[in-house]
């Protein structure tokens, strides 16, 4: 949806290279998301929406925190396909993931508190009082869900 020119491309590079380098960041390329898809390429597409977003709308989003978020919104590191369906964890996954991701990351990276916030906001509505508190946040919720309806069509 929204295609990433040369200077953005370099761009996304230097604001995500730390995190993406990370051992346990690419663990997430074992980590089945929708069909084909690891959750680390979904977490590249949402972070590259993300920036695409902020510089075409012009939301003057501080990118450092929304790229930062936005890698980290489903770093739960665990296959929740693994879980039966009458066991509580795929029940709660929805729900759960969000806080398990922001634990997650936080033992692995200092986290500013509007980075936490866009990691355990963005399954809003479902997780109904964990509201995005910042326009970084709420463009992480938004491009969550482009992303998962555009890889649901991808299937
Ligand atoms: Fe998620
Ligand atoms: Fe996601």
């Amino acid at each position: 949806m929204f295609r990433l020119k040369e200077s953005e491309e370099r761009a996304f590079k230097s604001l995500s290279e730390s995190i993406i380098s990370h051992p346990d960041y690419q663990s997430m390329k074992k980590l089945r998301a929708h069909g084909r898809l690891t959750v680390f390429d979904h977490s590249i597409s949402v972070a590259r929406c993300a920036l695409a977003m902020n510089r075409r709308l012009k939301l003057k989003a501080d990118e450092q925190q929304l790229i930062t978020g936005a890698l980290l919104h489903d770093f739960y590191l665990y296959d929740w396909h693994d879980a039966r369906i009458d066991v509580p964890l795929f029940k709660m996954h929805g729900y759960t993931h969000p806080f398990t991701a922001c634990r997650n990351a936080s033992e692995r990276f200092e986290l500013t508190g509007m980075e936490k916030n866009i990691i355990e906001s963005h399954m809003w509505p479902l997780t109904l009082r964990t509201l995005p508190h910042s326009r970084e946040a709420w463009i992480v919720c938004l491009c969550d869900k482009i992303i998962a309806t555009e890889e649901l069509f991808k299937r």
